[in-house]
Formats: structure tokens, C-alpha cells, sequence
């Protein structure tokens, strides 16, 4: 089924709806590989439709390893949307990425291990993709105009680092992350950024800051989730503002 509407949204931890919106529809979609996370909701923003997802489920009760990323990209290629952004809560590395920082990353290193990373190789001939850079630069160009246009600073570029999840990481850990060059982390950007360039889709992310990574900052002495949330509910009103300038013009 496809239903006109350019962009989805893939709402991460902290993103569950999108507020504002007026949903039109839901769709719960089958797909060759299983369920998707959750209904797809078809919402007006201005007089423009997007689409969204919660990738973790209704009531968030989808761990990241066990979230079904191929089904979720399958659906929404097939309902139509052609640029996906991905909202994700990540901790931030270096003290310049505290929380609330919000970032548009520019490279990937993945340590996920065990995902369905690929659509294809099972029944249908193996397919290399290009990934050299990760993310669609005209996609993150068209957030990173929709944040200035909000006068909400977002930072362009930085690398996101996926772990497996679901727990955090250890302060070595991060170290091990950061020497390898790695910027931020979270735990949901691969397999679905690869996923959606095998599909031939844009894909960017708006990477939310909600706390310091493990030994570091605030964290220091260990991650202490009340501060996070109320992190996260600050951060996500700016994210919400910047998708909607990015979806309505
Ligand atoms: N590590 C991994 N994923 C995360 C973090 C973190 O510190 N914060 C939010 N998502």
C-alpha cells in the first residue's frame, strides 16, 4: 500500500508520538520479514503528511536488539515515505556533547552483534551496498536548515556509535568507543541505517544527548536515570519543533 507523504519519522526512547500532529490513520502492516514495531501512523503536520513509527513499541517495550528494523523499514518503503529520520537518545563522549546537545552525525561504527542486518542473502541473491558515508547528505542538509530555520543549535556532523544493548556501557568501554573515534552513542542506528540504504531510502539522524556516556561528565560516578528523562522531555520539544519545520515547508 502506498499513501503520499515523503518523510518518516522514527521516534526512538523519549518519542513516542509526535504532539501537534493530527493522526489521520494507523496502519498496522505484515511484512515478509514479520511485524513492524508498532501501527505506522499517517499525521498532518501543516498541511503536509508524514509518517511515523515508535521504533520501540507501544509502551516502549521493545529492547533494541529485539526491535524488528528490517520489517519497520520494509513498511514504511512500502507505505511510501522516501526519507527517514531517526530520532535517537544517545550519551554524549566528549564534554563539547552534554546533555541536551543535538546532533546531525555524519559517520557510524557499529558494535551490534546478532541483528537481521540485511534484506537480502536468504532466498535472495547477496547484495554489497555502498556505505561509505552512512547518511544521506541531502537529508541531513534539510534538517540541519530546519534547525537553523527553528534557531535551535544542532551540531553537523560527529560519529554515533551503536552498542548492543540494553544495558549501558562501561566507562572502559566508552574509552575502547572514543579512541576509536566515536563521538556519541546509542544503541538503535545499525542495522536500520544500512537497512534503509538497501532499500534505496534517505536516511539521517537527529541524535539527542540525554546524558554524559558511562565515566564521563555527570556520569562520572555512574548514569543516573531521573536526570535523563528530564533530559530527554527538554530535548524532545526542540526535536519536535525541528520536524515539524523540516515536514511542513
Ligand atoms: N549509551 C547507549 N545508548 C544510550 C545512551 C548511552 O549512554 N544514552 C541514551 N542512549
Amino acid at each position: 500500500m502506498s499513501i503520499s507523504g515523503d518523510y518518516a519519522i522514527i521516534g526512538g526512547s523519549g518519542l513516542q508520538a509526535l504532539k501537534g500532529a493530527k493522526v489521520e490513520a494507523q496502519h498496522s502492516p505484515d511484512t515478509p520479514f514479520g511485524k513492524t514495531s508498532g501501527p505506522i501512523s499517517s499525521v498532518l503536520i501543516g498541511n503536509r503528511r508524514a509518517f511515523f513509527i515508535a521504533r520501540h513499541g507501544v509502551g516502549h517495550m521493545i529492547a533494541p536488539h529485539l526491535i524488528n528494523y528490517r520489517a519497520n523499514i520494509w513498511a514504511l518503503k512500502d507505505i511510501g515515505a522516501t526519507k527517514l529520520v531517526s530520532v535517537a537518545s544517545v550519551g554524549g563522549i566528549p564534554a563539547c556533547y552534554g546533555p541536551g546537545a543535538l546532533l546531525v552525525p555524519e559517520q557510524i561504527l557499529d558494535y551490534t552483534w546478532g541483528r537481521a542486518g540485511t534484506f537480502f542473502g536468504e532466498g535472495v541473491p547477496v547484495k554489497h551496498i555502498d556505505f561509505t558515508n552512512p547518511f544521506s547528505n541531502t537529508l541531513r542538509d534539510e534538517l540541519l536548515r530546519a534547525a537553523e530555520r527553528c534557531n535551535l543549535p544542532v551540531t553537523d556532523g560527529g560519529v554515533y556509535a551503536a552498542t548492543q544493548g540494553p544495558r549501558l556501557e562501561t566507562a572502559a568501554e566508552i574509552n575502547r568507543i572514543e579512541r576509536d573515534g566515536g563521538n556519541v552513542v546509542g544503541m538503535t542506528g545499525m542495522p536500520e541505517a544500512a537497512l534503509a540504504r538497501e532499500c534505496g531510502l534517505e536516511y539521517a539522524m537527529l541524535a539527542v544527548v540525554v546524558n554524559s556516556a558511562a565515566g564521563r561528565g555527570e556520569s562520572a560516578g555512574g548514569i543516573r536515570f531521573d536526570d535523563l528523562a528530564v533530559v530527554a522531555d527538554m530535548a524532545m520539544s526542540k526535536v519536535e519543533a525541528i520536524l515539524k519545520e523540516l515536514v511542513s515547508r
